[in-house]
């Protein structure tokens, strides 16, 4: 029996749901354990491509049990259509929401955006899509749970508090209008409910069931760690913890419990939204990786802020997490790009640190001090399936020892290397679900 989380060490956009849809194959749980329809989970395989924003990427084995956990904040009316389209391709999912998991209303996306625009220059540009007005609702106990949603008198009791609450919010302090009434939320979500009761449960209590029942559990974190509300780049990040303790909270099972905690770590940065980013790549090579990879938001279509791998934040997200193992994504995307680059330290007010700074201003202050590496060639689709067929050491030399050197910078040994987004484009080093 083995739980493995798996956590972005980057900005997001690593290439988790691929990875996951990866493990999930030899787990019996799949857990989802933060954030909600801001993620956008890329899965490929059998020449489709599905973009799931809430359902946990191990959805697509039938049979298999799927979990939103406590940690997330789910949009019911993107999950029912989420819920359509995989059931509709034979997916039906075998999932659980956690009755403890909170509920994204009207008044949350309204004021999403009004909330970004009177922040400014401080706006983390979000997805727009009521994550942050959710939890800050969570989180100063007026929010709206799976369970008290399912209870309409208590549902339409939360409703006529929070309607008075954010449309005076909405009017008074941002000068607009909130279009629904009351009525009409009660409404939408009471149906909302009625759908989605069946798969209402105690998730905590099923994860801890698998565990006890010595099963294989996959603990799948949305976003990525520099984005977490605690330990990234504050204001500049989302509002839960994309990390392996939101594995733990956001999922129920305690922090002993996790035997392994997988980083994925993209062969360059990206990032949707703002806030610096010392190692961001102004030129035409940014361009040239955004499109050849389709660096676009998946949530969004925004297209994504390009960089050199910055060893730096990643020591700073191994710190805060315990990586037991990478998984390395788009090492094909980063291939033609020559020499590599990766910072391995920051020179910050002429004086050179390998810590990522606490705050914002500084971190935009520092400069990046570089390595250098030979980069690799361009291979075609089928020649690095034809790699993934043969194993890791057919893999060139170049890349091989690009990874390498991140490894041991960070001290944390290579388990996966993903050089395409289908799932035979895949090396697997270690496995470990393995018996
Ligand atoms: P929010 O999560 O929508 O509140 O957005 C807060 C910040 O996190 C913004 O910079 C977003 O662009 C970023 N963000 C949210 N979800 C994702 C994701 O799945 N991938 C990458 N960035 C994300």
């Amino acid at each position: 029996m083995v739980v493995a989380a798996v956590v972005g060490a980057q900005w997001g956009d690593e290439g988790k749901g691929k990875i996951v849809d990866l493990l999930a194959e030899k787990a019996d749980v799949t857990v989802r354990f933060n954030g909600g329809d801001n993620a956008g989970h890329t899965v490929k395989f059998q020449d489709k491509t599905y973009k799931l924003h809430q359902m946990p990427s191990g959805a697509f084995y039938p049979g298999k049990k799927v979990i939103i956990g406590c940690g997330c904040v789910v949009n019911p009316k993107t999950l029912l259509e989420e819920i359509g389209i995989i059931s509709n391709d034979g997916y039906a999912p075998n999932l659980i929401i956690d009755s403890r998991a909170h509920v994204v209303l009207p008044y949350h996306i309204a004021l999403d955006g009004m909330e970004e625009s009177k922040k400014g220059s401080r706006a983390a540009g979000t997805t727009k899509k009521g994550i942050g007005p959710c939890y800050s609702d969570k989180a100063a106990r007026f929010g709206i749970r799976f369970a008290d949603m399912l209870d309409k008198k208590i549902l339409e009791e939360k409703i006529h508090t929070m309607h008075e609450i954010k449309t005076k919010t909405i009017e008074q302090v941002y000068g607009q209008k909130f279009a629904q009434g009351e009525d009409d939320v009660f409404e939408a979500y009471s149906g909302y409910a009625d759908e989605l009761a069946k798969y209402v449960a105690d998730g905590c209590a099923a994860v801890n069931d698998a565990v006890n029942a010595k099963k294989n559990v996959l603990l799948e974190g949305a976003q990525g760690a520099l984005l977490g509300i605690d330990q990234g780049l504050y204001p500049y990040g989302t509002s839960s913890n994309p990390t392996s303790g939101g594995a733990s909270t956001g999922s129920g099972l305690a922090p002993n419990k996790l035997n392994e905690v997988i980083g994925i770590v993209k062969a360059y940065v990206s990032r949707v939204g703002s806030g610096p980013l010392p190692t961001e790549l102004m030129d035409g090579t940014a361009q040239k990786i955004r499109d050849k990879g389709g660096e676009y938001g998946t949530t969004t279509g925004r297209p994504r802020r390009i960089g050199w791998l910055d060893v730096v934040a990643l020591k700073y997200a191994h710190e805060t997490n315990g990586f037991t193992g990478l998984a390395f994504t788009r090492i094909d995307t980063f291939a033609g790009v020559s020499p590599v680059k990766f910072c391995v330290a920051y020179e910050l007010d002429g004086k050179k640190t390998t810590r990522m700074p606490v705050s914002a201003e500084e971190l935009a202050r520092c400069k990046p001090i570089y390595e250098e590496m030979p980069g690799w060639k361009d291979l075609k689709p089928a020649e690095w399936r034809r790699i993934c067929v043969r194993g890791y050491f057919a893999v060139p030399d170049e890349p091989k020892n690009y990874m390498k050197r991140v490894s041991e910078y960070l001290g944390v040994p290579i388990y996966i290397v993903s050089v395409g987004p289908g799932r035979e484009d895949t090396i697997v080093i270690k496995d470990v679900f393995a018996k």
